[in-house]
Order: structure tokens, then C-alpha cells, then sequence
């Protein structure tokens, strides 16, 4: 395997801290052990596209430094991973919306145009301003969230939730779904989705 050490040590870290999650779901455990049995199996292309960095990165290192005690190994594997990172907006965004446009970003850590890519499932991080709510979207995997930093989530079937420092969030495959970041702290989570 010649992945390298520092996307390694994040899957790794990620990893335990779902399994190691007191208050996660077994359907949000299930979904990422299948995104983490299929990252053990098999490793896709280095990614050759230079790190791109956006305006919300400014909230990162806060972000990082404020993670959950039990995600802080999750925390230090992305700060390693970090100079490397392609930020990127959702292709919803728009300009005229600032609040969200400099508010918002999101990196795939493996999945199509990852650090590692891959087409069999989706593995990335999105980090938001203080008082920012992502906007509503839905997809056909289904997808497990682990909140590095309080911050609320929300789908059709449950009311805005903070699964706080020992929980999950798990959004069934095409449910509409939404996040939002605390008025106070910057929003740092951590998504993984079996394609
Ligand atoms: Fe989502």
C-alpha cells in the first residue's frame, strides 16, 4: 500500500472514533464500516491537483484546536493533512449569498476529485463560519456525519440535533437534510459515504 502516511492516519483515526462512538447508530456505524472495509481493500489514485485554500480556511485552525476531546486524534490527522487539502464550494453557491460564499467549504478527502480518488464512495470534511447553516441537499448514498466541533443537523425525520462529542449523525440514502454552525464557534465535521 503506498497511500500516503497522512490520509492513512486520518482513515484510521476516523475509523475508531465511529466505532468508538457511545451515541452513534448502528446504521451510522454500519454505512462508514462499509466506506472503511472498502478504503482497507483497495487504494485509488494520488491526487496530482495543487491544494486550493478559501476564505472560511481562516476558521480552520480554530476549528482543529476546539475539536471534541474524543475526535482530538481525528483533529491532529487533519491538521497534518491540511496544507494538502482542495477546498471547494458547494455548486449551489452563489456569490450574492456571502454569508454562505466566504462561509462554507468543503474538501473530499477520497471520492471523485479526492486527495484519493475513488468513484465507490465519498469521504470529506466540510468546515463553516460561526452562524453559517448549509443549505438543504440530498443525495443517493446515505451518509454518516462525525461533528468534530458542536454544531446542529437536521432531516425530515428529526428536529435540529447536536450529536455533541460522542455521537453520530446517520441521513438515509436520499433523505433532505441540512447543518448549521453554533452563533459562537466555528463548524468542523467529518462525512462518509458508501457509493
Ligand atoms: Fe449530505
Amino acid at each position: 500500500m503506498t497511500r500516503p502516511s497522512e490520509l492513512q492516519a486520518l482513515f484510521e483515526a476516523a475509523e475508531r472514533a465511529i466505532r468508538h462512538s457511545a451515541g452513534g447508530s448502528a446504521a451510522a456505524k454500519a454505512a462508514a464500516v462499509t466506506v472503511f472495509d472498502r478504503l482497507r481493500a483497495q487504494q485509488g489514485a494520488v491526487s496530482a491537483v495543487p491544494p486550493v485554500v478559501l476564505p472560511v480556511c481562516d476558521h480552520l485552525d480554530a476549528a482543529l484546536s476546539q475539536a471534541h476531546a474524543t475526535r482530538r486524534d481525528v483533529a491532529a490527522a487533519l491538521q497534518a493533512l491540511a496544507p494538502a487539502l482542495v477546498w471547494t464550494r458547494r455548486r449551489s453557491a452563489r456569490p450574492e449569498d456571502a454569508a454562505f460564499w466566504d462561509g462554507h467549504a468543503n474538501a473530499m478527502l477520497a471520492g471523485p476529485g479526492g486527495l484519493e480518488a475513488r468513484d465507490d464512495l465519498w469521504l470529506g470534511i466540510t468546515v463553516m463560519a460561526p452562524g453559517v447553516t448549509y443549505h438543504d441537499h440530498s443525495h443517493p448514498p446515505e451518509e454518516t456525519y462525525l461533528a468534530l466541533t458542536p454544531g446542529q443537523w437536521w432531516n425530515t425525520a428529526m428536529d435540529w440535533t447536536d450529536p455533541g462529542a460522542d455521537g453520530l449523525i446517520h441521513n438515509p440514502s436520499g433523505i433532505t437534510h441540512a447543518m448549521r454552525a453554533t452563533a459562537e464557534r466555528p463548524f468542523l465535521a467529518l462525512w462518509v459515504l458508501p457509493v
